[in-house]
């Protein structure tokens, strides 16, 4: 379809406002009332169970052509509490079936709670589950479990070891902070090797175990010491990625042609680091330590939280998913009945300057576009902007790149102003710059009053062009009482020989932001009041008082996902 543009010219200087196949499920649901007007918020094509809380995304694998999905997930209301496993399954990561709670406590060793962990891949494919339990003396353990029946092939029921808790908390670490088993990853003496989340001394670390037969695990220490100042690491993750190539490599994978990534989760985002792992040592050398501002490497410099990476042997790439929480109020989560999604699967490899990593929806996110807009090689004016039409713009993926000519009249920045988000939230998208901003409005109302602004600035900073970018939500909507943080990051892209690219995935209340072809990311969680459902528009805009060039366009409607909740909740054998 031809592309549908309308100039708003002046927008910003006349000061508008501006600016089931498997199984036995009863049917097949849409991912649920995002249209109904009670329900503005739920999402079209983003992961979310029908009710209550979810949490953290938790030991995903591939098994026997089924992609399993775990989360923390509250049984019996919007809020975190009576935390257990619930277990969802997928042909496509894309199109799920929801099945019955998958671990839930059932014994001393998890009484109080089944939190966060991962899943491993023994010799032979059959899938171990290591998870936290919070014991009777509310304790952190860490416990085994494994499919009942693996010749069923959604694996539903799952058997606790008996020989749990098989890790407790080493003396002198304090039992409250010691959880989120990883992934585990054989070495070359077959010994399995994973890591738990802790905090020692006030900082932040991760233990690492060795045991010969996935039952017995000895403790071997801190696997890297940080001197950053953080608090405990929740959810570490650990794995290698391919220098120089395009497909991803298996946990237990290492050589001259990995480097390693740790990720920990604290302060409310998901930091990582790269360095060598040499298996023989168990020594981890980094290449530099944890960075606490938004300066440094994060998955998301929005929300995006405790996050989980698998290995998926069938398309050899490597997934990553991010718990997306809300940005609204507690009472709102009730009233609303739901809290939590899940980001859009993510494939993950090391960039070609073999610095960062780089983030893109799995290809398999395309299948859901329809109704393709295009536009190719437009001047976007300083102070206007173009409405995207012919598409549902509260439900859609857009994808478009810029190109700047003017680099001489970039902007000037001092040597102090280094932290991403702060420049962010001086710069604003209603703020007039010179490059920038431009970028997307997106869930934009009739008015103009409601917008989510994602956005590029390209700066000077001792004498480098530095491409900034940032997400506005301090507009997104007419309602208080919701978090409007101002998020930014800077992507490392030479603007003097690239096209600055931008695309973000559009679903009701969440925009996800993908910049520099994946090396920046940022997620917005927004509630307009305005901008809902057909109701809500969709631009281009360029603030700033240069011109630059829109080199192509593309954007498209996106289709529901198709979530189908199982028949029945399977009666527990002990209650919460
Ligand atoms: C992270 C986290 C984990 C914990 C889980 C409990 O969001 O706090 O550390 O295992 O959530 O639900």
């Amino acid at each position: 379809m031809k592309l549908f543009l309308i100039y708003v010219v002046g927008l910003f200087c006349a000061g508008v406002g501006y600016g089931a196949e498997v199984g036995d499920f009863d049917h097949v649901q849409r991912n649920l009332q995002s249209d109904s007007t009670d329900q503005p918020y739920r999402t079209g094509y983003h992961f979310q169970p029908p009710r209550n809380w979810m949490n953290d995304p938790n030991g995903p694998f591939y098994h026997n052509g089924v992609y399993h999905l775990f989360y923390q997930y509250n049984p019996y209301g919007a809020v975190w509490g009576n935390i257990v496993w619930a277990h969802s399954v997928s042909y496509d990561l894309i199109n799920w079936v929801n099945l019955e709670d998958a671990i839930y406590p059932t014994g001393p060793f998890d009484v109080n709670g089944c939190w966060s962990g991962s899943a491993t891949l023994l010799p032979g494919g059959k899938p171990a589950i290591f998870y936290t339990g919070i014991d009777v003396k509310n304790r952190q353990v860490q416990n085994l479990a494994m499919p009942k029946n693996t010749s069923d092939p959604l694996l539903r029921e799952w058997v606790k070891s008996t020989h749990n808790p098989l890790i407790t908390p080493p003396y002198g670490t304090d039992p409250n902070f010691f959880r989120d088993p990883t992934t585990a990853w054989q070495g070359e003496d077959k010994a399995w090797r994973l890591l738990v989340g802790s905090q020692i001394k006030g900082r932040g670390t991760a233990i690492l175990y060795k045991s010969k037969d996935f039952v017995s695990w000895s403790m071997i220490g801190s696997l890297f010491n940080s001197l950053a100042e953080t608090d405990m690491w929740e959810c570490p993750d650990f794995y290698p990625v391919g220098i120089n190539s395009m497909n991803a490599v298996e946990t237990s994978d290492q050589g001259e042609w990995t480097k390693h990534v740790l990720k920990a989760s604290f302060n409310s985002h998901d930091y990582y680091i790269l360095g060598n792992y040499d298996m023989k040592t168990d020594r981890f050398s980094v290449e530099n330590d944890f960075t606490v501002s938004s300066s440094g490497l994060r998955y998301d410099y929005g929300k995006f939280y405790a996050s989980k990476t698998f290995y998926d042997s069938a398309k050899e790439r490597r997934i990553l998913w991010g718990w997306i929480n809300e940005s609204d109020s507690k009472s709102s989560d009730i009233k609303k009945g739901w809290s939590g999604l899940q980001s859009i699967p993510r494939n993950v490899l090391l960039s070609k300057s073999g610095k960062q990593l780089v983030q893109w929806p799995i290809k398999e996110t395309e299948k859901l576009r329809a109704k393709e807009v295009t536009a190719l090689s437009k001047d976007l004016k300083g102070g206007s902007a173009v409405e995207v039409l012919g598409i549902t713009a509260a439900q859609a993926d857009i994808e478009v790149s810029f190109e700047t000519t003017d680099l001489a009249k970039a902007e000037t920045i001092d040597h102090n102003s280094v932290d991403p988000q702060l420049l962010c939230s001086s710069k604003t998208a209603s703020v007039r710059g010179k490059l920038g901003p431009f970028g997307l409005l997106a869930l934009v109302s009739e008015d103009l009053k409601e917008q989510t602004a994602i956005y590029f600035h390209v700066l000077k900073k001792n004498g480098k062009f530095v491409v900034l970018m940032c997400s506005d939500q301090s507009r997104s909507s007419l309602m208080g009482g919701l978090d409007k943080t101002t998020y930014g990051g800077f992507v490392d892209i030479d603007p003097r020989h690239e096209k600055i690219s931008l695309r973000s995935l559009i679903d009701h209340s969440i925009v996800e932001s993908f910049g520099g072809k994946g090396k920046t990311c940022i997620t917005a969680r927004v509630y307009p009041s305005l901008a809902i459902g057909n109701k809500a528009h969709l631009y281009v805009f360029n603030n700033g008082t240069v011109g630059v060039k829109i080199s192509r366009l593309s954007a498209w409607s996106m289709k529901n996902a198709r979530i189908a909740p199982i028949s029945k909740r399977r009666k527990r054998k002990t209650s919460n």
